[in-house]
């Protein structure tokens, strides 16, 4: 089964690789030892981050966070922005970037332990999706200017309580769609927003990562240079052992994990 993953090499017989190297690639699969091609693998470069950065900030997530906050979100200064999986790898990333570049950033996360790491990152306020008897209230209190920009990273009854906070000329960025995840082939849930949307001239739009891969290395030279400042800071939530995989998939579904969500082999 396929995985990203990050790994050392053993031996190559690829003239770009050497024993010793640390590779970043999508397909390193479930397996304590794999054969990959050396076209699917990347050199990880020695920087002070710890090696499983190039899975969270300085890999899938954190681009992810940088390319839909910054790029297809289209950001002004002092704007709202409203994340949910707001401790999660991407939107831990995406509420520090979004605090480093003058926004305010407003987290929608499932327990209160997030919420307050959620804090000490910079979002102004928090939103527990978990325990709120009523989200658009509870979204509304948290932004009392309204929403202007949403980085949807769950789809569901978060993105419902967004759209009716949504301000005119809003934006949201459909990264993921968890919320969905045991009923993908059957139709939506919840609001419809098409008046919503017509009224506030919103712009609602799909992101896939793979888009903006020309691009990654500067993302990623941003992303390192934030981290030596020490401008941000991360956390993953590593289980260790190949038996442990089922149960880390079951736990970031049932939002148990905190940070990025790895399994080391
Ligand atoms: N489009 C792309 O290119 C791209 C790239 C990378 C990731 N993604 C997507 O981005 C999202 C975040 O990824 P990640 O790796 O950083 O995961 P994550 O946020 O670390 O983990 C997922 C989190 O989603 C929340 N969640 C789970 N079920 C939910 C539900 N039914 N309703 C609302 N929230 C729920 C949980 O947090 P709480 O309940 O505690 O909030 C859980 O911890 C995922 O949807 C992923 O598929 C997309």
């Amino acid at each position: 089964m396929s995985g990203g993953g990050v790994g050392e090499v053993i031996t190559s017989e690829s003239p770009d690789f050497k024993p010793g190297d640390i590779v970043v690639s999508d397909y390193v699969g479930w397996q304590p030892f794999t054969t990959i091609p050396a076209s699917s693998a990347k050199l990880v470069a020695a920087t002070d981050a710890p090696v499983e950065a190039s899975l969270s900030f300085l890999g899938m997530p954190g681009l992810t966070a940088y390319f839909a906050l910054l790029k297809t979100g289209d950001p002004k200064e002092g704007e709202t922005v409203l994340i949910s999986a707001a401790s999660g790898g991407v939107g831990q990333i995406a509420g520090q970037i979004a605090r480093i570049k003058g926004l305010d950033p407003v987290a929608v996360a499932g327990t209160d332990a997030k919420l307050e790491w959620c804090k000490q990152l910079g979002y102004r306020e928090c939103v527990n999706h978990r325990t709120s008897a009523d989200l658009v209230a509870d979204v509304a209190a948290a932004c009392p200017n309204g929403v202007d920009l949403f980085i949807d990273n769950t789809a569901g009854p978060i993105h419902d309580a967004a759209m009716l906070n949504l301000n005119t000329f809003g934006r949201v960025v459909v990264v993921g769609t968890v919320a969905l995840a045991d009923r993908f082939d059957q139709p939506d849930i919840g609001l419809r927003h098409l008046r919503k949307t017509l009224i506030a001239r919103a712009r609602i739009e799909g992101f896939l990562l793979d888009d903006h891969e020309s691009e990654f290395e500067t993302a990623k030279a941003d992303l390192l240079s934030w981290f030596k400042q020490g401008l941000f800071e991360t956390r993953e939530d590593v289980i260790e052992g190949i038996e442990a995989v089922p149960y880390a998939f079951v736990r970031m579904m049932n939002g148990e994990n905190f940070g990025k969500q790895l399994v080391k082999l």
